[in-house]
């Protein structure tokens, strides 16, 4: 039991400071609920406004990816430098130390294999078993245009009923087809009609003519895909691209952990996202924390 509170007129109310009414600092954010904000800011590092995220949920749907044949081994070393990890549950539990800090972005749709029509996804987890997770947020990922579109959208809007009842953030993440063309009218499209039902971030490709009108048309924070392994600078030339074109970080996957140095890659990667460092300079640090294999401090951490 607590003491007695004291009967003399002690105490300090502060009369003459009005109380705060504090904006939140992503945007489109400020009228979700408190426990979506907070796993949000666990995502988005609040002093930069920003993320890197890093995607190894690839096995999903292909299998033990180059690159990911060990999470254990490979992947383990890098999550101290990265905000948030974009994986599956199965990864998480098996592989993932659960001492690890960092954000849990969960994949939570699936069904077909490269073997089959990738569009054919259902919901492939409960909300239930990402709160056990202490996820931030889970993914689902929205095939405009393709053949089960509207499949993939009715998963993305059950999401993100289910994570507003829970308080869980819901990644929309836009898929490509292999035929479709990844320019700004399409991306503007993808991107607009996830946030417009719902999703609380979107997660989209970086295309070079006209990505601002991408970021623009996206009312929620969006995030940049990585893509195809590109040489090292390109890779850190585009993620800079990305976030002074209005992307909140990047979610990257093969363009670090298939890099040659992976653990400097995620380090040169999280300079140019958090601290505007030029991609030259980021490529320059790549390189000497290759050569050295020097173990740079986290970035925000
Ligand atoms: C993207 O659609 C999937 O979530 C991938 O498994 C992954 O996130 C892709 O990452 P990246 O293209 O950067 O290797």
């Amino acid at each position: 039991m607590p003491e007695a509170d004291s009967n003399t007129e002690q105490k300090e109310f502060y009369l003459d400071i009005p109380a705060k009414n504090q904006a939140f600092f992503l945007k489109g954010s400020g009228a979700l609920d408190w426990g979506i904000q907070n796993r949000l800011s666990r995502i988005f590092n609040p002093r930069s406004g920003k993320t890197v995220m890093l995607a190894i949920d690839h096995g999903y749907f292909q299998g033990p990816t180059t690159g990911l044949e060990r999470v254990d081994v490979s992947i383990v070393p890098l999550v101290p430098y990265a905000d948030a990890l974009m994986l599956t549950r199965g990864i998480l539990r098996s592989s993932i130390p659960s001492a690890s800090r960092n954000a849990v972005v969960l994949r939570a749709s699936g069904g077909p294999s490269i073997l089959k029509e990738l569009s054919n996804e259902q919901i492939a987890m409960d909300m239930e078993d990402a709160v056990r997770l202490n996820a931030c947020a889970v993914a689902v990922q929205v095939f405009v245009g393709g053949e089960f579109e509207t499949q993939s959208i009715h998963n993305l809007t059950r999401l993100v009923d289910m994570g507003n009842r829970y308080g869980v953030a819901v990644l929309g993440v836009t898929a490509v087809g292999k035929s479709m063309t990844r320019d700004a009218k399409y991306l503007r499209l993808a991107v607009r009609i996830c946030a417009e039902l719902g999703a609380h971030f979107v997660k989209t490709y970086y295309c070079p003519e006209g990505f601002g009108t991408v970021t623009a048309s996206c009312p929620v924070p969006l995030v940049m895909a990585g893509g195809k392994k590109l040489p090292e600078l390109d890779a850190l030339k585009m993620a800079a691209s990305a976030v002074q074109e209005g992307a909140s970080g990047v979610d990257m996957g093969r363009n670090i952990f298939q890099s040659d140095a992976p653990v400097a890659m995620i380090q040169a990667v999280g300079k140019v996202v958090h601290e505007g460092m030029r991609p030259e300079h980021a490529f320059d640090l790549y390189q000497t924390l290759k050569n050295e294999m020097k173990v740079e401090a986290p970035v925000g951490r």
